[in-house]
């Protein structure tokens, strides 16, 4: 069976189809990626409706699903519908449009479209489990990761901005065969504190921490990485800090295996760092799934009931800010598996003082 003869079937009896318009979700339904399009599921048959830009690559690449050219979309959603005789049909509740919804409701004024979250719970549900090949590519991305990291270290020296590391970071990972960076940030000194600070025309200096958090998409997958380093020297405070990270993230390590809660991980970092002389200092969850988009569910935070099963993909990244001094993330990203969990992510660990 394929993933949309699954989807159709995982949903509930009074589903008679589906229609998928989301990015990501019709990439992962499809294998093929366009900014457009419309995937009509019935429990007969699975149609994908797309324009003349993409036509031709759709019908090369999509297997078992007829391509259609579009042309009167809503007739053609219409008709696939009545040959199916779907009167109650699913939207994704978190990507349809009030917009999009309104003109479905008013061009096919017999249908009933359902509002609910069910057919976008049984999509983040199947997505969440990663297949081997989406492992495979997802190892992949992580390993160009890897090296750019590798690279990136002999860039950095006093006087080079966070811009010009975070541009030779896209360049380095998309000449060793990354298709495009997923997202970068480069915060030094005192920008460290800010866990997402936009990378500036600071130059870098000698004693500051600089966190370096990017990823790169490969086949539609994404990585995602962050290390912190240092340049010249650091204080004891710095170095304190930088341990207490790690701990905290090696204190998550050991929790993550099937049938542990997401907020028992989130917790095991989190209290480490709380009974630290950096209690409350750490304000993000401790990770999160990633797959498609560089955010997915489930995460790890102080509320995510989901239990771990193997196959889920998650970041661990516990982190310390300090306001006006600096900022430490260190993140991992690891694959549940039956025993436990693979780590993903290859490089270094230990603080490197450039
Ligand atoms: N590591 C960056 C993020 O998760 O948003
Ligand atoms: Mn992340």
């Amino acid at each position: 069976m394929n993933l949309m003869e699954t989807l159709i079937k995982s949903l509930p009896d009074d589903v008679d189809a589906a229609l998928i318009t989301g990015d990501f979700n019709r990439r992962y339904l499809t294998g093929f990626t366009s900014s457009a399009g419309t995937l009509v599921l019935t429990r007969k048959r699975s149609a994908f409706l797309i324009d003349s830009r993409y036509y031709e690559g759709a019908c090369k690449t999509i297997r078992d699903c007829d391509v259609m050219l579009q042309d009167k979309l809503y007739r053609q959603i219409g008709a696939l519908l009545e040959e199916a005789r779907a009167n109650t049909v699913a939207v994704e509740s978190d990507v349809c449009t009030v917009k999009l919804l309104n003109t479905y409701r008013k061009e096919m004024p017999d249908i009933t479209f359902l509002e609910d979250n069910r057919l976008s719970e049984q999509l983040s549900l199947m997505r969440r489990i990663k297949t081997p090949q989406e492992l495979a590519i997802m190892r992949k991305a992580q390993e160009y990761t890897d090296k750019t990291f590798a690279y990136i270290l002999e860039k950095i020296r006093p006087g080079v901005t966070e811009k010009e590391i975070a541009l030779e970071l896209d360049i380095a990972g998309r000449k060793m065969g990354a298709d495009r960076l997923a997202f970068v940030i480069v915060a030094s000194g005192e920008n460290s504190s800010q866990p997402h600070c936009t990378p500036s025309d600071r130059a870098l200096r000698e004693g500051d921490f600089i966190t370096l958090d990017f990823g790169f998409f490969v086949d539609g997958y994404c990585s995602d990485m962050t290390r912190t380093i240092a340049l010249g020297h650091v204080t004891d405070k710095q170095r304190q800090v930088y341990e207490t990270v790690r701990q905290a993230q090696d204190a998550a390590f050991a929790k993550i295996k099937p049938g542990t809660v997401c907020r028992q991980v989130d917790a095991a970092a989190r209290n480490l760092i709380d009974a630290s002389p950096f209690a409350g200092t750490f304000g993000h969850g401790l990770g999160h799934s990633l797959g498609l988009e560089v955010h997915e569910a489930p995460a790890f935070n102080r509320t995510c009931e989901v239990p771990l099963e193997p196959g889920m993909v998650l970041s661990v990244e516990p982190g310390i800010y300090l306001a006006g001094e600096f900022g430490v993330r260190i993140e991992d990203v690891v694959v549940c598996t039956p025993d436990g969990f693979e780590n993903l992510t290859k490089s270094p660990k230990e603080l490197i003082i450039l």
